[in-house]
């Protein structure tokens, strides 16, 4: 079992290249099931995930595989395999979205109900609605999903009760070779989104007003290859712009997009930090002491992303004055924060909400990563922390970052993986 240990206390500085977004990439991916001809995918991270993803395509029939050090190749020539093993579902939840794609390119998919982080119940139930009202049949036993469409997929209109980001995907992969027009309302506007209707429009695909509630997305016969480049990870920066703020530091994150982080960037500025954008960079130094924010709420997007609590709530651990934090999209998502107070922080979690009352100074000590952003707090907070911490089960963490220890060392932190 591999563990980071750091010694804290370094201040951050230098410049960080933000890599391609995790959960961009995972649903591109999938959407090459659709397509026969060759797809290569430009600043494609190096993470489990992806490779997870490459392993399922493998194990469908397709070609997939990394071409250099950020270019992934992919070919789905024929699809031979449409029975998702359980093994390979298991290994995350974004496999849901091969779901879509598979009955996209062959009218059959089998299923096990997907794994991956445990943030509370993950229920499917608005994906499987939507695929039935697209013409699917789903049998469910005993935790497999048998999905059929006998007579193909139709366009349907579809309005989500929540602008759920993974029935989006799945409905928009679904619908892109379907048999007439597919109206998504309420859709999801997560900059992810219309990246993956950036991809399949590349492709050929026919799909209008990604990132906004309403979705138009007409059927076409075929999909072509192309060469497309992943969008920068909004997450993955603000877990950085977390670290630097919690060390003190100062840093410039490069090849990322400040405009997918407005609501990101607006809380850090309400800390007291010093923050300068422009297209692709931005310039960040840490106030000191930072301040209190409160209160912090997770939305869809545009508002404050859910998988960037637990990485702000790091930052906050020594803030001067008290933090309150509502999760208002996952159920089980402060898990970080009984490891972060056996490192000194004072947080009571209870329901939705978690109240950080900031402390003079927080420890190193051994903890444990339960999830990937989870995980990633683990490390902010590390990096703060008088003396040694030692961060187990970090294959969480692995799953969304390319080699986090060396990009943090390349700043100046002391951080070795053993
Ligand atoms: C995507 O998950 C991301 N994962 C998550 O990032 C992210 O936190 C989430 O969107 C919200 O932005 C990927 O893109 C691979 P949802 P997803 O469907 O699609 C409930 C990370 O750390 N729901 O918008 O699962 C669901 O239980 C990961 O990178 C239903 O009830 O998010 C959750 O409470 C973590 N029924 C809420 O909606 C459904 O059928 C948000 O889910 C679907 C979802």
């Amino acid at each position: 079992m591999q563990k980071f240990i750091i010694n804290g206390g370094k201040k951050l500085s230098g410049e960080i290249r933000i890599q391609g977004a995790k959960n961009s990439a995972l649903p591109i991916m999938a959407a090459s099931v659709l397509c026969g001809e060759e797809i290569t995918l430009h600043n494609c991270p190096r993470i489990s995930d992806v490779y997870a993803a490459m392993r399922i395509l493998t194990y469908l029939g397709c070609k997939a595989g990394f071409e250099d050090k950020n270019a992934a190749v992919l070919k789905a020539e024929t699809v031979s395999e449409t029975n998702i093993s359980d093994e390979l579902m298991r290994e995350m939840r974004s496999s849901v979205f091969f779901l879509g794609a598979v009955l996209g390119r062959t009218g059959k998919c089998r299923i096990t109900l997907p794994g991956g982080c445990d943030l509370g119940p993950r229920p499917i139930d608005m994906h499987l609605a939507a695929l039935r009202r697209m013409g699917v049949t789903i049998k469910e036993e005993y935790g497999v999903l048998d999905c059929t469409a006998e007579n193909g997929l139709k366009g349907a209109n579809i309005t989500l009760s929540f602008p759920s980001v993974g029935t989006t995907e799945n409905i928009m992969l679904a619908a892109v070779l379907a048999e007439g027009t597919t109206v998504i309302q309420n859709a999801a506007r997560e900059p992810e989104i219309a990246d993956l209707a950036g991809l399949l429009n590349s492709c050929g695909a026919k799909i209008s007003g990604a990132g906004c509630g309403r979705m138009v997305i007409k059927g076409v016969k075929k999909l072509h290859g192309c060469e497309y480049r992943i969008m920068p990870d909004r997450i993955v920066c603000a877990t950085y712009l977390s670290c630097a703020a919690a060390s003190g530091g100062e840093i410039v994150a490069s090849c990322c997009r400040p405009s997918d982080m407005e609501s990101v960037i607006s809380i850090f500025e309400q800390m007291g930090c010093i923050i300068h954008s422009s297209e692709d960079k931005i310039y960040f130094s840490a106030g000191y002491p930072l301040k209190a924010v409160s209160p912090i709420r997770t939305m869809v997007y545009p508002g404050f992303p859910t998988d960037a609590q637990a990485v702000v709530m790091a930052a906050l651990c020594k803030a001067r004055g008290t933090s309150v934090f509502v999760e208002n999209i996952f159920e089980n998502r402060f898990k970080h924060v009984g490891e972060l107070c056996r490192m000194g922080a004072d947080i009571l979690a209870e329901g939705k909400t978690a109240i950080v009352r900031g402390v003079d100074r927080i420890y190193g000590a051994k903890v444990c990563a339960s999830d990937l952003r989870g995980g990633a707090g683990l490390v902010t907070a590390a990096l703060s922390a008088e003396g040694t911490s030692e961060i187990s089960n970090i294959r969480y963490i692995d799953r969304g970052y390319e080699e986090m220890e060396n990009v943090l060392s390349s700043v100046g932190a002391d951080m070795i993986r053993v």
